[in-house]
């Protein structure tokens, strides 16, 4: 891996702690102005501080972030789909030369392993992957699961793997019961796991504990961060369980504090 490279991975996932919260807000790529997200700059100024890297479209960061921000941008460069049509059908939206200008630390696609356009959207990650490495930018490659999909050990695992074997830089996957094995699947290759749909806080942050016991080595959460009815005390909470090694009620307690 080159200096690049590993010095753009170690802005993400923080070197003293091995770890990383990094906050999703790219859902709109196919679902639009998704609950929370619709003035996007007023939902992410506030969990900044708290997080480690944003994971974001080049529109979304062009429209609601200020460019002086200190943190690492994961760029969403795939898309070319919406929920109105099938979730495979991905494409690449962003060429290598905007994220650059972006400066983004990490570019992301989705892989929709088992999907209609699987060898497509394999492709798509291929060819990051091509591009990444020229230039020092690493890939996160996202598991996205179609409707049909069991979300289990099995399946995650399969396509983690794939992900990894085509040669991606991080991977993010969702949390499954066995999830040891996943992260085994993936060898060296770091794991985050997505949060999913809007869950109650403590199952939210019991799910991140055990992704981190089983060798996750963080989270890229969205909507259980800023659909929370305290999205600061959530991202809190989960970085305290993440980079500090508390336990859930210890982070639960983090939460209720900052809601009051
Ligand atoms: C979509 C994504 C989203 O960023 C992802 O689902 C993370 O957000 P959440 O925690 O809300 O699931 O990668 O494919």
């Amino acid at each position: 891996m080159n200096w690049g490279m590993k010095n753009r991975i170690s802005r993400i996932i923080k070197p003293k702690t091995g770890r990383c919260v990094m906050l999703a807000v790219d859902h709109g790529y196919f679902q639009g102005p998704t609950t929370g997200l619709a003035n996007l700059g007023e939902t992410v100024a506030p969990l900044l501080p708290y997080a480690d890297a944003l994971m974001i479209t080049r529109g979304a960061i062009r429209n609601w972030i200020d460019p002086a921000v200190d943190i690492p941008i994961i760029l969403r460069v795939s898309g070319g789909q919406s929920i109105l049509k099938e979730l495979s059908n991905e494409i690449i939206t962003t060429n290598i030369d905007d994220a650059i200008r972006i400066n983004a630390s990490a570019i992301t696609c989705s892989v929709y392993v088992g999907g209609e356009y699987e060898k497509e959207t394999i492709g798509n990650l291929s060819k990051l992957v091509d591009e990444g490495e020229k230039y020092g930018i690493p890939v996160l490659a996202v598991t996205a699961v179609g409707k049909e999909m069991a979300r289990d050990a099995r399946y995650l695992g399969l396509a983690s793997r794939i992900c990894v074997e085509i040669g991606a830089h991080m991977v993010k996957t969702y949390y499954t019961e066995d999830f040891g094995k996943v992260v085994e699947a993936c060898g060296n290759v770091p794991v985050v796991i997505a949060g999913g749909k809007k869950l109650p806080e403590m199952e939210a942050l019991q799910m991140a504990y055990n992704a981190v016991s089983d060798g996750a080595v963080g989270v890229d959460m969205g909507r259980n961060i800023f659909q929370s009815d305290s999205p600061v005390g959530m991202i809190k909470a989960v970085r305290a369980i993440v980079h500090d090694g508390k336990s859930v009620d210890d982070a639960y307690e983090i939460y209720e504090q900052e809601k009051k």
